[in-house]
Order: C-alpha cells, then structure tokens, then sequence
C-alpha cells in the first residue's frame, strides 16, 4: 500500500505561525500519532506531503524515535488545497497498489480502526471513505447518498446547501483510492467552489459520475474522527485522549482519587495498590512500583518510583529515580537525573539536581543539593546546601557514608567530605574534610554580657 499524509496546508484556523501538525496533544505532535498508527502496516511506502522550508516538520517526524521506517517528503509549493497537495506524491507512488490518504490534523484514530478500514477495501473498489454520525457535523465534508444510500459526493461544509448541512454522516479525511483512478482523475479537479481549493473531496463525485464501485466504513467511536483546525478542537483531542489513558488505567487497578482532576498526558505503567491523589499531572514515561502513593497536585515527568514510595502533595519530579521505601515531598523538587536509593527522606523544599543520594540519607528541609554524590545514612540539616557554580563552571560534591551536615550549612563546592565527618551548624566548608573529623567553618560568637540597649 502507499500511505500518503497530507501536512502541507497552512493551518490559519490555528492562529499560529507554528505548523499545525506540529501542535502537540497530550506533549506529542499530532502528526507523530498518526505515523504512529500506521507503523505496524508493514510493505508499505509512506509519503508525507510538506510545505516549502518544512525542516522543522521533517526533522519532528525523523527525531521521534517510534519511527521504524522512515518516510518520504514531497513538496506541495502552494497550499491551493487536499485534492492539490495528493498531486506532490503522485510521482512516488506505485500504481499497483491502493493508496491510502490520511491527514495530518485527524490524531487520535487507533491503529485497529485504521485496520478495519484497510480490511474492508475490496480491489473492484475505485474509492472506499472513513465515515461517522456526529450531532454536531458543523466543519466537516458531508457525505451526500442517493435513494439507495449510494455515496453520490462530499459536500464541503462552505458549499453545502442548508438541506445539505443538516446531514449527520461526515468525511473522516481517511481515503483509500486505487492508485490508477487516482492519477487518471485527479486532472479532473477544478477550483470551483467556495474556497477555491483543489478538493480531494471531488473524486468520490467523479468516481460516482463514471459509475465506479464506492464504499465507505462508519466508525461508532466518533472521538477518533476528530479533526484539530483550532485551538479548540485542539483542547478537545487532549481532552479525550486523557479521559481514555485514565480510563485504561482504572480498568487496570489504578486508584485514582479523581479522575476529573488528574492530567495523564504520558505513558504510566504501575504495578498493585497504586494510589494517585487529586490535581496530579504525568508527561513523559512514568513508572511506579507497588504500593506507591502519588499525593496531590505533584508533578511527574519521566520518573521511575520503586515500590512502597510515597510522594508527598506538591511536588515536583522530573528524570529522577526514587528506590523502594522512600518519602518525598511535601513541596520537593527533583530534576535533571536525580537518583534517590532506597529508604530515603527527602523533605519540603528541598530541591536535588543532577545527584545520586545512597541509602538511608536524609534532607528533611529547605536544603539544595546540586551535582553531588552523597553516600549511606547522610545527614543534611535543614537549610544546608552544595554551592555548586562559581558564576561560570559547576562544580561537584562528594559526601561519603554516615556523613552529618549541620543546619545552615554551605559547601563550596568542588568539595569532598569524607566518611564518617560532622559538619558544624552555620558552616562555610570550602576544605575538604577528612574521616571521622569535626569541621566548624563559623565565626567565633561574641557574647557581651549584660548590655544594655542605649
Ligand atoms: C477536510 C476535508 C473534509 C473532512 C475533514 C476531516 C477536504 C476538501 N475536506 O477538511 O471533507 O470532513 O478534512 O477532518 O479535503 N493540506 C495540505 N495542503 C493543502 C491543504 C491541506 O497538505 O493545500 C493538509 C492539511 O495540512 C491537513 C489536511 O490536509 O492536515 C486537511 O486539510 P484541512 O484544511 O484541515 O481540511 P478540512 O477543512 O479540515
Ligand atoms: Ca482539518
């Protein structure tokens, strides 16, 4: 099969100078979706038709790493409309197999209903359309039937008379079309409707004119068909995608305390008795062990929690790890590759960036650990924190097993604090502290004695 996306037009309902497949849904362009459900449609050519100075396009669909098979770029000069932009692929598309036309802005269609469409195309068939009922059909081509329920048309919702716009059953955009009739008949297209476009639309017309054999599928699940022009319908196709990933997840044992206030954007993968409280937002891969116990309005992206974690409310985790046993947050941050090991306290307002904390270690409060290695049952007292950057480079701390950091602490970093060492509270260490020692870095107190005021 040729499977050809159309990704060329402007998108001006959008608002933006941003290409419209590129919008993201759910942190994923649009477009990658739709490659994305047709990766497993093996022996088939895959074309994407792009407008002119489209790197930002092609290099979005190369990077994403789903891409086993890499597609073809075609260019459409001018976006003069769908029946014009299919005219850019024909050169590279083989006649002796069907054609399959997507578009770029329809994002949520599963790869099965995909297949089902493609199961039915029977080779007699000229054309074969992706059809459903919608209440509200109002933007969508209406697919116009004679006494027979024969498709006659799609009628474009800008050329449709009002008797027209009251039918319910709506073009999809997908289209499989025997190649043959495809390049015989596409010459045929004029501009001469409302918009003045090339209409892909018209061939199911010619194809019914010449008598030809037309079929459509209807799809019951209308969320699928939804087509993204604005930042509406954008909204929309996030939306619903949501509700189905948490839907997915309940069937599989996940407790979510509320279901209406949680934002799934991500791929989760969890294991027993997991627990997600209210106002919690995943993106990314996330992974949760058992016993895990997401507390409210925390912020995951790109985390692996061990089991029997519990992530206090407000906090925010971004590419970390957390072993089993450990407690995060309230209000904690961690991010750009934090590994947290097991039996862990980390505490409120503590931030971690770039460090691996052994087991055992506590930051209980208010603390910034920044590119340090700290080892087994630390101590780091409240308000303590790694000076890491001199204003140009950032710099590493080394805290060995057993270690105690006083309250209020600051290590200048480059900086190694060996086994067993106790920091004084109040201290600017910027010496390296051996094993074992005692290292006070504070201004000696003044005491005067009873003093008076004035
Ligand atoms: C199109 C269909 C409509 C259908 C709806 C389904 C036509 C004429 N209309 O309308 O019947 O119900 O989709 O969502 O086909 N594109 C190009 N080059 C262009 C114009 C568009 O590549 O010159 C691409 C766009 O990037 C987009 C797709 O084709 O991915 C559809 O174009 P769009 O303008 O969004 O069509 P609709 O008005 O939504
Ligand atoms: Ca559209």
């Amino acid at each position: 099969m040729n499977v050809v996306i159309l990704a060329a037009g402007i998108g001006r309902r959008m608002k933006s100078h941003f290409p419209k497949v590129l919008h993201q849904i759910c942190g994923k362009p649009m477009i990658c979706y739709v490659l994305d459900a047709i990766q497993c449609f093996e022996d088939s050519r895959i074309i994407v038709v792009v407008p002119p100075n489209s790197s930002e396009i092609k290099n979005t669909i190369i990077q994403s790493n789903n891409q086993k098979r890499k597609p073809k770029f075609v260019v459409q000069r001018r976006a003069l409309g769908t029946g014009d932009a299919i005219k850019s692929a024909l050169p590279v598309i083989k006649d002796s197999a069907p054609t399959l036309i997507l578009f770029g802005d329809v994002p949520l269609l599963t790869k099965k209903s995909l297949t089902n469409f493609i199961n039915r195309f029977k080779t007699g068939e000229a054309i074969s359309i992706l059809t459903t009922k919608l209440k509200n059909p109002k933007g969508y081509g209406r697919v116009i039937r004679g006494e027979k329920k024969e498709i006659l048309a799609i009628r474009e919702e800008t050329d449709a008379s009002v008797k027209e716009k009251r039918i319910m059953e709506i073009y999809a955009g997908p289209m499989i079309i025997r190649t043959k009739f495809l390049k015989h008949t596409i010459s045929e297209i004029q501009q001469d409707n409302q918009q003045s476009e090339f209409y892909l639309t018209d061939l199911v017309e010619k194809a019914a004119e010449k008598k030809l054999n037309l079929n459509s599928y209807e799809l019951k699940d209308a969320d699928e068909i939804l087509g993204v022009n604005t930042t509406k319908q954008k909204l929309e196709a996030e939306r619903i995608l949501i509700k189905k990933k948490i839907l997915l997840c309940l069937n599989k044992g996940l407790q979510i305390k509320n279901p209406d206030n949680f934002t799934l954007r991500g791929d989760i993968k969890f294991k027993t008795n997991v627990t997600v409280d209210a106002g919690c937002i995943f993106e990314g891969e996330i992974n949760l062990g058992k016993n895990v116990k997401i507390g409210a309005y925390s912020i995951l992206r790109n985390v692996v929690i061990g089991d029997n974690v519990c992530i206090e409310p407000y906090s925010y985790i971004e590419e970390s790890h957390i072993k089993k046993n450990s407690i995060v947050g309230p209000f904690a941050r961690l991010r750009n590759g934090v590994l947290v090991g097991e039996q862990c306290r980390i505490g409120n307002f503590v931030e971690i960036k770039n460090s691996t904390i052994k087991t055992g270690t506590k930051a209980s409060h208010l603390s910034y650990i920044g590119d340090a290695e700290i080892g087994k049952n630390v101590n780091i007292g409240a308000g303590a924190i790694t000076c890491n950057y001199d204003g140009q480079k950032k710099h590493k701390t080394k805290i060995e097993d057993d270690v105690f950091v006083g309250s209020n602490t600051s290590l200048v970093a480059p900086i190694k604090i060996k086994k067993g060492a106790t920091i004084g509270a109040g201290s600017c260490i910027t010496i390296d502290a051996p094993a074992k020692s005692l290292n006070v870095g504070r201004a000696k107190q003044t005491t005067i004695k009873n003093w008076k005021k004035n």
